[in-house]
């Protein structure tokens, strides 16, 4: 705990709503600055006017709750029209239905969920496997997790796409389905779902399609004549998809859509209690509560943007897209890593003199926020129509930023170069995965101070206990 965290955030006294909302905007101050374009993850901004569009949709209906779909008749008319536009765009037939969600990761869960179910009842399986490619979303591993369904990771092959020819290898009667990714989140790469879906068909298992990512760009993208590989319902495989409204919809936060072909596979999804003394229950999908105004927002961006909007959005992301990588692909320190199509890019090192790690700190330095990728090294860039002003601006600070880094090599093992090598390199992978538990479990302590994991020296850096780990690693290849 930090002395200016206080231990409770409840004043004795209630304080006046203008005093408030002034304290809880100062909260930002040490926000990433995600509105000038500088972030490239986790945020989907545009600009005031549409922020202020979506508060107002959501202020609408903010305590309106969609636990129960036959109160508020409002919410359940936004979740059937926002079904009917995902599955329009997913090319689904009459026969396609779906919930919306409270995000990518909810949609996932659920479909796993789903698939366990249908295949106990109809197959009776009881232990349970999915075959996911190695860079499906964290939220499969959540899944597997959560609901003891086995993962088994399909390979990659060289060009970092998920090796289709080892999956009929990898089924057997166990198996309650696969899953294919539109894009993948590490690489961008759009898994091969067309060849999935063929096997998946032949062995009567189903394949979901991941598209938190792609949902609501792609088909705008090849609407503008790009290219691209089929990945939706077109594929007589594919059994569902979950489409994020809150990453390419441009909806406010909380809010995914999960469709499947036929009520069929949808039914294993519900949940039905018919004895508790509160009433009988009937819940669609994870949540009770569900966020009112989530879905006004999500229908409101909808409506706002429609196909031409959307359109527009997709090809100034797309001219970001190309102009990014083939920035990176003209600098010969750097390469492209997998094949991505758009919105998603990742670059890592093509050459030992340059350490991709530091070279992020570099870009850290010049004010940008990326992510890093491990397995291998990378840094990544979730590209949106937002960073089509700016791209010219990052090439040159990353060409900076690698001249930098060639021109000082020991820049590799300082700052959270190091961290993050060291946290990618460790082989004693229980052991990171035990550490940064006890990390990130200590920022749950009560009065704890905000995680920081990249900040080499604050109070709950991860550098000392990463610099354990490796030490102890170092002692155990002594010892052998
Ligand atoms: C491919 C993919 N699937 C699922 C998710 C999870 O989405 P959410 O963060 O909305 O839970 C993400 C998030 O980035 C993603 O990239």
């Amino acid at each position: 705990m930090t002395p200016q965290t206080p231990r409770s955030a409840l004043p004795e006294q209630g304080r006046a709503t203008a005093e408030v909302l002034q304290q809880l905007r100062g909260y930002d101050r040490d926000d990433p600055a995600y509105k000038d374009g500088r972030l490239w993850s986790l945020v989907y901004y545009l600009d005031p006017a549409h922020d202020d569009f979506l508060a107002q949709a959501y202020q609408a209906y903010a305590s309106a709750n969609g636990l129960n779909p036959g109160a508020f008749k409002s919410l359940k008319r936004f979740e059937s029209e926002i079904i009917a536009a995902a599955a329009r765009l997913q090319h689904g037939g009459p026969e396609t239905c779906g919930v919306v969600t409270s995000g990518g990761t909810e949609s996932c869960l659920l479909a796993v969920k789903t698939y366990r179910d249908l295949a106990r009842a109809t197959r009776r399986v009881r232990s349970p496997e999915m075959i996911v490619p190695a860079t499906a979303h964290v939220a499969w591993f959540k899944a597997s997790e959560y609901f003891g369904v086995r993962l088994r990771q399909l390979p990659l092959d060289d060009r970092l796409h998920a090796d289709v020819s080892k999956l009929e290898a990898m089924i057997n009667r166990r198996t309650v389905m696969i899953l294919g990714s539109a894009p993948e989140y590490p690489h961008g790469s759009i898994d091969p779902i067309a060849a999935m879906g063929e096997i998946a068909q032949r062995h009567g298992v189903p394949l979901h399609v991941d598209a938190c990512v792609g949902g609501f760009i792609l088909p705008f993208m090849e609407m503008n004549g790009i290219a691209l590989p089929t990945w939706d319902y077109r594929v007589p495989g594919v059994t569902s998809i979950s489409a994020d409204l809150h990453k390419y919809g441009f909806a406010a936060k909380g809010a995914s859509t999960l469709t499947y072909r036929h009520l069929e596979l949808m039914k294993h999804q519900m949940f039905v209690q018919a004895d508790w003394p509160g009433g009988v229950f009937a819940s669609p999908a994870l949540l009770g509560t569900r966020p009112g105004g989530a879905y006004a927002a999500a229908w409101a961006a909808l409506q706002h943007f429609g196909v031409d909007g959307y359109r527009e959005l997709a090809s100034r992301t797309s001219q970001a897209f190309e102009r990014m990588r083939d920035g990176i692909e003209r600098m010969p320190e750097l390469r492209v890593l997998g094949e991505p199509l758009g919105p998603l890019l990742a670059y890592g090192s093509a050459t030992p003199a340059v350490n991709i790690f530091a070279v992020g700190d570099q870009m850290d330095a010049r004010g940008w926020l990326v992510n890093r990728l491990q397995f291998p090294d990378g840094l990544h860039a979730m590209i949106t129509a937002q960073h089509l002003p700016v791209v010219d601006d990052y090439l040159r600070d990353l060409r900076d930023a690698v001249a930098t880094v060639k021109a000082d090599p020991s820049l590799a093992d300082k700052g959270h170069a190091a961290t993050y090598g060291m946290m990618a390199h460790l082989p004693l992978r229980g052991m990171v995965r035990h550490k940064v538990l006890q990390l990130f479990a200590d920022s749950y302590r009560a009065g704890a101070a905000p995680l920081s994991l990249d900040a080499p020296d604050g109070a709950h850096a991860p550098k000392p206990l990463l610099e354990r780990v490796a030490a102890r690693y170092v002692a155990w290849r002594q010892r052998r």
